[in-house]
């Protein structure tokens, strides 16, 4: 029972193997946490057990393997639904990931925009959420317009507001930028795109593994995650949309269940989610992110929020001290990613030194390009916490950093 605003941070990352693993002669200290989060031994197991005792195909068959599969299946989906105060189980289609939830929403707007429409996107967005909406663009007519930022990684909303007019169609932002930290104000993007009547796709991929959103209050109207980076496996995740947008929108796939009838002459298509999910989906995958909640569940997301704040109040504190070191990403509302590079030595360089000090941090444009122009930088070097995380972990990032900055200045 771990339910208290402290965690017990020695006892969860018990519930991590790969944390005791050694790496380069080092004992891990993993900081890429927003590439990917690591596996406790409840989702391994729970994998471990799906392929050892009922692994069949899902809505497919009367036999009994395949219904206690399609039992867990849609209980993951019902999971899923309460963690995110969803209304309706239909409105979650289960997908490979927050990039197939983004380009599955993009392909369907492309019955619903013509030429002289528009849309805005953020200047902070990974390429997952911008690479779709060109494409959509390209093939529509629409024209793709930029929410910018500022300096300290913050979208500038009087921009955003000169942006908005009666062509606006949709506007995609990030809830939490991969590459700065910056929680973006999602709740007023939303309203404002509201009132001109555009729609939201909002990314949720960092953000799920440190808050917990209330998509009914939000009235987002798309948000898309990936199971992998909480806790759960690579390979499946959620695309939420209203039921009202889902109807209108047309299938992205063909495939065996997504439909109710196929002739030559014609095909109707399934109900939702179904009409989306075409193909065999990554069963074990949407069991086991249910069972990542259930995890995360348990530990509890004011605790996570809490504790992460303090670990990167005290990474930005330590980190600072490197004499050179600029930090990208200074606004208020951040979660826990450091992003920086030290003056005169290329991140990727730091990176390497540090991980032959066993510890492991992402270098690199982190699928966000534009944001590398914005600074005129070729990349950063990024550490991202999680709650498994620990202060004498930073110390050991500081150290590293501070050897490689020796080795290299
Ligand atoms: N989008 C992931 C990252 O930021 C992979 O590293």
């Amino acid at each position: 029972m771990r339910k208290t605003m402290t965690l017990d941070v020695q006892t969860i990352r018990k519930d991590f193997p790969i944390l005791s693993r050694e790496v380069n002669g080092h004992r891990l200290v993993y900081l890429d946490n927003a590439a990917t989060s690591q596996k406790p031994q409840a989702v391994i197991d729970c994998i471990v057990d799906y392929y050892s005792r009922y692994n069949a195909n899902i809505h497919r068959g009367v036999h009994s393997l395949s219904q206690e599969a399609t039992d867990a299946y849609e209980s993951a989906r019902k999971k899923i639904r309460d963690h995110f105060n969803i209304k309706h189980s239909e409105e979650v289609i289960l997908t490979s990931g927050t990039t197939h939830g983004i380009n599955l929403v993009a392909h369907g707007f492309g019955t619903l925009l013509s030429q002289g429409d528009e849309v805005l996107v953020s200047a902070m967005e990974h390429h997952s959420n911008i690479v779709p909406w060109q494409m959509l663009c390209e093939r529509t007519g629409a024209q793709l317009k930029v929410i910018p930022m500022n300096e300290e990684g913050v979208l500038i909303l009087s921009e955003y507001d000169k942006l908005l007019s009666e062509r606006t169609k949709l506007v995609f932002v990030n809830h939490i930028s991969n590459a700065l930290g910056t929680i973006n104000p999602i709740a007023t993007i939303i309203e404002k795109a509201h009132d001109r009547g555009a729609a939201v796709l909002v990314d949720g991929a960092q953000a799920c593994s440190h808050i917990r959103p209330d998509l009914q209050a939000l009235d987002v109207d798309f948000y898309v995650t990936s199971a992998h980076k909480m806790c759960g496996p690579t390979g499946v995740g959620m695309l939420y949309g209203k039921r009202s947008w889902l109807e209108q929108l047309p299938p992205y796939q063909g495939g065996g269940e997504m439909i109710k009838e196929v002739s030559f002459e014609k095909t109707t298509y399934a109900d939702l989610p179904h009409k989306f999910e075409a193909g065999t989906p990554n069963i074990c995958g949407g069991i086991a992110f249910g069972a990542a909640i259930d995890y995360l569940q348990e530990i509890g997301f004011e605790a996570i929020e809490a504790y992460e704040q303090e670990l990167l109040e005290y990474a930005t504190e330590q980190l600072l001290q490197i004499e050179g070191l600029k930090i990208y990403g200074t606004g208020k509302d951040k979660t826990s990613v450091v992003s920086f590079n030290i003056e005169g030595i290329h991140p990727y360089d730091i990176g390497t030194i540090v991980d032959k000090l066993g510890i492991a941090v992402r270098t690199g444009h982190h699928c966000a390009q534009p944001i590398m122009d914005f600074y005129k930088i070729p990349g950063t070097v990024r550490a991202s916490f999680a709650f498994y995380n620990t202060k004498e972990e930073v110390d050991q990032l500081v150290a590293a950093v501070k050897k490689a900055k020796m080795m290299l200045a």
